[in-house]
């Protein structure tokens, strides 16, 4: 494929993830367009179909797989299905995106991979919040060496649901706060501080439904010390912190001005950091009203995902994030999942 050839994709998977992320952030991207749906269920297809008027329909997405027009397929059913249906994607010869977890094993990753590395089509995985203009900003910051060498990362993912669909509720067939939210932020401290994560410890809670919220400390190959608190029934919250030995950055990835920076010097909330901070909100309104129109800033981090994708395949370069990235995310939550059981600190399994 070259230069500015449309992209024709299908969708494998249309509940909420699709109907509600994927599908409003390609609305806004030229070059690629929506020709497939596939979906078990048929009332999760109808839904999906209000958002873009799919030339093909399918209950059974082997259908999909068989129209040669499509030219890549994105995943986005359960993770327990991702290599089923990313193993017959690739043998039916499309491109694919797939959505976090890669899968819930490491032998089922490495299956991937190996048939993956047997073909030339391209594979990018879905961890979004790497295409979030803050956390461009920030990796951007931190390899200018505004922060010095690395110390201390601290995330916290924190979401609202009442109820979560079956699959959902166990750790065994991917639910959990663990594998559906820290996971995240596992791939983004690789991101951001370009190391892996070696060690870690961690503790769950169950409620509703297994590990409801979660805990994990981990230890990373350069020295980083980091952490993540996720909770799955409380209020919203996505934010990181990234301290250095001369500077700190905060994140906040549902805020348009989300991105605070402190030196050594400054104290939160004294009035230089209050005047800086009133200046970045005058100087980021105009980008941050164009954003609203597009749904706002997290939404645009699937927009820019995709975007992403769409160039991979037009220039033929690899893309951004790799089925190894969902590889090394996925050894950390599988890690902190056996901590969590085991009361004991775990070492990551690394390729
Ligand atoms: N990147 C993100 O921000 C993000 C957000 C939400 C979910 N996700 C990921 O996306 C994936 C889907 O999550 P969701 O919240 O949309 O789940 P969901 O349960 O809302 O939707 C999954 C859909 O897949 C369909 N499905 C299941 N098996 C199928 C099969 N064999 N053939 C066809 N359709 C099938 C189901 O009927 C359902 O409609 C998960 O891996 C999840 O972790 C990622």
């Amino acid at each position: 494929m070259e230069g500015d050839t449309e992209i024709r994709i299908g969708f494998v998977g249309c509940g909420r993830v699709t109907e509600q992320l994927h599908l409003p952030a390609l609305k806004s991207l030229q070059g690629m367009k929506i020709v497939g749906l596939a979906d078990m269920d048929p009332e999760a297809l109808h839904r999906a179909s209000r958002h873009v008027d799919a030339e093909y329909r399918f209950t059974d997405y082997q259908d999909l797989l068989k129209v040669d027009s499509i030219d890549a397929v994105a995943i986005c059913v359960p993770a327990q299905k991702h290599v089923e249906v990313a193993l017959a994607a690739l043998d039916a010869g499309k491109h694919l995106f797939i959505e976090k977890p890669l899968a819930l094993t490491l032998e089922d990753c490495d299956r991937l991979i190996d048939r993956a590395s047997r073909t030339t089509r391209m594979v990018m995985l879905g961890f979004n919040v790497r295409w979030h203009r803050l956390a461009r900003q920030a990796r951007a910051l931190i390899q200018e060496g505004r922060l010095g060498p690395l110390d201390l990362i601290r995330s916290v993912l924190t979401s609202s649901h009442d109820s979560v669909p079956e699959w959902r509720k166990t750790r065994a067939t991917g639910g959990g706060a663990m594998l559906e939210m820290a996971i995240h932020h596992f791939d983004l401290w690789r991101y951001l501080a370009q190391a892996e994560v070696e060690e870690v410890s961690a503790y769950t809670r169950s409620g509703l439904w297994e590990d409801e919220s979660a805990t994990v400390i981990a230890r990373m190959s350069n020295g980083v010390l980091a952490t993540v608190a996720c909770a799955e029934r409380t209020s919203q919250n996505n934010s990181v912190e990234i301290c250095g030995r001369t500077g700190s950055l905060a994140l906040s990835f549902y805020r348009f001005d989300g991105l605070e920076c402190a030196t050594t010097t400054s104290i939160p909330g004294d009035v230089r950091s209050r005047v800086d901070a009133a200046k970045r909100l005058i100087q980021e309104l105009p980008q941050a009203l164009l954003g609203f129109r597009h749904g706002g800033e997290w939404l645009l981090s699937y927009r820019d995902e995709w975007r992403h994708f769409l160039a991979s395949l037009q220039n033929g370069a690899q893309p951004g994030c790799t089925l190894e990235d969902g590889r090394q995310a996925l050894a950390v939550a599988l890690a902190a999942i056996n901590s969590a059981s085991t009361g004991k600190s775990v070492r990551v399994d690394r390729r």
